[in-house]
């Protein structure tokens, strides 16, 4: 009778153990591999929230479309199209992921449902005004590699361009980030680059993490660039024309390009950011 009980025990400890390491690997995998895109119960990033999920969907369609969410589209689910129309396209990159290890993240999703607190926090907004001169120049200086990440990741300026005069034109290999802190939020930028979920990004910073406050630095000085691009100061335009002349534009330029990586400290431009701050 004893050691039957104490066999029942063992059980328990056995199954419940496997279930809280089951539970672990599924949030490191989701924090690794799903943060930079899905919230649960936060709202909506680049996908959907994922909030609820395992009761609105069937585990086999769920498994199949976090493996590959293109094979589903190829073969015509309409479940997969809808989704990918509501999300102007962008299709969810394939996640080389066990079924084993889905079930854990799935599991982990399902825990966050009694969660609510989360949606009701309304997301943390940073005024321009909040935002320190100091910080935006780390951030471009950072971006463009005038400073060196401290742990040696690649400057964004070799894959990103922004849409500013502040900065030489960036890589074409993707996509441009002038607007990415309204359209991704701030947490949604910053998840981006500590856990990259892009192949060649990923690698960019494989082993070479960028610190919380490198990232920090990059967020502020993107929501900086979105607020003075050049599309805003477009009404200007004639004023900075007659100002400079297009002579005075053309030396610039060329200026800029002999300068190449190493340009001047104070590239951020401070009459604007002043402006900025007097009009926000
Ligand atoms: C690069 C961004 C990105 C990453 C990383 C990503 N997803 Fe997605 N996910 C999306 C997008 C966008 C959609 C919706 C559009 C589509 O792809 O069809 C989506 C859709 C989904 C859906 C369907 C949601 C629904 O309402 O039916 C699930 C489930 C999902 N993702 C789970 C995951 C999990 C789990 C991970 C991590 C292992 C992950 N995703 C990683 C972008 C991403
Ligand atoms: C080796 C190239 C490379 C480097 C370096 C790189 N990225 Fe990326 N990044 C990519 C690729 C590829 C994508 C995904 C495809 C795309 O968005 O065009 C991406 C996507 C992103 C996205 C999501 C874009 C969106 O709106 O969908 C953000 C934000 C981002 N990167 C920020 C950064 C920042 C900040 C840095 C510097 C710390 C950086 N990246 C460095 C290649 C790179």
């Amino acid at each position: 009778m004893k050691s039957l009980s104490f066999v029942a025990t063992m059980i328990v400890v056995a199954v419940s153990s496997t279930m809280v390491t089951a539970q672990d690997r599924g949030e490191s995998l989701f924090n690794q591999t799903c943060v930079a895109c899905h919230t649960v119960g936060a709202g909506r990033l680049i996908g959907p929230d994922l909030a609820g999920v395992h009761t609105r969907r069937d585990e086999s369609w769920l498994i199949d479309m976090i493996q590959s969410a293109q094979s589903l589209i190829d073969e015509g689910d309409t479940v997969a199209e809808a989704l990918l129309t509501e999300y102007d396209g962008f299709i969810m990159p394939d996640q080389p992921l066990s079924v084993d290890d889905i079930r854990a993240v799935l599991g982990y999703i399902a825990l966050q449902r009694g969660d609510a607190s989360a949606v009701d926090e309304p997301a943390v907004e940073v005024k321009l005004t909040d935002l320190l001169p100091d910080n935006i120049q780390l951030g471009q200086d950072l971006f463009v590699g005038r400073v060196r990440f401290q742990n040696g990741g690649s400057a964004c300026i070799a894959c990103h361009n922004l849409n500013t005069g502040d900065v030489m034109t960036g890589g074409s290999l993707a996509r441009d980030l002038t607007d990415s802190v309204p359209r991704l939020t701030r947490f949604g930028v910053d998840a981006m680059i500590a856990n990259p979920p892009f192949a060649p990004m990923r690698v960019a910073f494989e082993g070479k993490k960028v610190t919380e406050q490198e990232r920090a630095a990059i967020v502020d000085y993107l929501q900086f660039v979105d607020a003075n691009q050049d599309g805003t100061e477009a009404q200007n335009y004639g004023a900075v024309l007659l100002q400079y002349g297009l002579v005075g534009i053309a030396v610039l330029l060329g200026f800029f390009f002999l300068l190449g990586q190493r340009g001047s400290k104070e590239t951020v431009n401070h009459t604007i950011y002043k402006r900025q701050i007097k009009t926000a």
